[in-house]
């Protein structure tokens, strides 16, 4: 098993940069996910690291193998880099029974027949398809075909598995039990593995660690908790979690507040002093806090009026079930906020609403950096 390292890797389409500046570490045995929304370069990295593609500038590590560095004239070919790469829009063999497309790259390899067929089973096994390796493609559901799909992958036990977004063809219930499957096959296995999509949810349910990338450019690696409690700036803050938080234009007050001129909410001592040393007091910011970190007044702990509650309309409740989001309005300031289902409040109502402010982050005004 190796661990994967990109170096300042660029990756340039002609006049076009699909990817800038990479620096990236992949741990050995760890679980990867390369986040970010369509056309944002993921597919391009994966390709780079399986050799489909080759970098315009940097150097590809797989384990201490460099197997790319255009500078040194490093090229090392896809057959030779010990990987298994599942794609968004696999293809199993129609003609071939769920046995026969598993033991497809074992056979190419010429492995004996009698170790082909022990290693078949042990990954039918761990995928639960052993009732089914006499079958066709044609006679599985989606989850099963995906499922062959994978066993073709892992049955050759290679260093690393590239995945790009191998469970976007499937049904929403059948992608939870997908993601949770794939998880515990990926820590059975130990094998490090990069694993790409655009859905936030995938990432952070799966991976030990996200990439989050935006326009080719690597903006924050970190475990799920790290990239969602402390985003590095507006756009991991806004692409990661649903509802996404809200950014509302503020300016620091000398006394301690976030003013946003309808209303003002009282920051704490220390992230007061946090945005003194950052020259930012009397600056216009951007002040983000997640829906789910707002409270209606009746089920808050704290409420101090004119602190960290403020009197809002309600325009809109999406009621999900579980919880409610609603739509809030103070004048023309607007942001959204996750209810709980016991939350009585009404469209059209006036009603208190508590802002967590240990949950507030600051952001940078213009460049979009988090200060908190
Ligand atoms: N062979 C190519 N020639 C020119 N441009 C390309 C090529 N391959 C990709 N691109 C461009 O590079 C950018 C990144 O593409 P890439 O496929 O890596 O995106 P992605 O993050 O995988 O997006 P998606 O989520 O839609 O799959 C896109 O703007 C794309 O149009
Ligand atoms: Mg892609």
């Amino acid at each position: 098993m190796a661990g994967v390292k990109l170096i300042n890797v660029w990756k340039q389409f002609g006049e076009f940069t699909a990817v800038r500046e990479m620096n990236l570490e992949i741990k050995d045995g760890e679980f990867m996910i390369l986040l970010g929304p369509s056309g944002c370069g993921k597919t391009t990295t994966l390709r780079m690291i399986s050799g489909l593609e080759e970098p315009t500038k940097g150097q590809i590590y797989i384990g201490d193998k460099l197997v790319a560095d255009p500078e040194k004239g490093v090229f090392v070919p896809p057959k030779d880099r010990d990987i298994a790469m599942v794609f968004q829009s696999y293809a199993l063999y129609p003609h071939m029974t769920v046995y026969d497309n598993i033991a497809f790259p074992l056979k190419l390899r010429k492995v004996p027949k009698q170790e082909i067929d022990q290693r078949v089973r042990e990954v039918a096994e761990m995928l639960g398809l052993t009732e089914l390796l006499k079958r066709k493609p044609r006679e599985l559901s989606g989850g099963q075909r995906q499922r062959v799909a994978l066993g073709r992958a892992i049955v050759r036990k290679p260093q690393v598995f590239l995945m790009d977004e191998p469970l976007s063809n499937l049904d929403a219930k059948l992608r939870v039990k997908m993601r949770a499957e794939l998880k515990r096959l990926q820590r059975q296995l130990g094998v490090t593995t990069i694993y790409v999509t655009h859905d936030q949810v995938e990432a952070m349910t799966m991976g030990d660690r996200i990439a989050v990338i935006n326009a080719g450019q690597l903006q924050q690696v970190g475990t799920p908790e790290e990239v969602y409690d402390r985003p590095a700036n507006t756009f991991v803050a806004g692409f990661i979690g649903s509802p996404p938080m809200n950014f509302m234009d503020a300016t620091v007050t000398e006394d301690g507040f976030v003013d946003f001129g309808e209303f003002k909410l009282k920051l704490l001592p220390d992230q007061v002093e946090v945005l003194r040393d950052a020259n930012l007091i009397g600056r216009e910011v951007i002040f983000g806090i997640r829906p789910e970190d707002l409270y209606d007044a009746m089920f808050a702990q704290v409420k101090v009026p004119g602190e960290n509650m403020v009197r809002a309309m309600v325009d809109i409740i999406e009621n999900l079930g579980s919880e409610k989001i609603v739509h809030l309005r103070v004048g023309d300031v607007t942001f959204l906020g996750s209810f709980r289902s016991e939350s009585k409040v009404q469209e059209g109502q006036e009603i208190d609403v508590v802002f967590d402010m240990r949950k507030a982050h600051v952001f940078e005004k213009g460049s979009g950096k988090a200060v908190f």
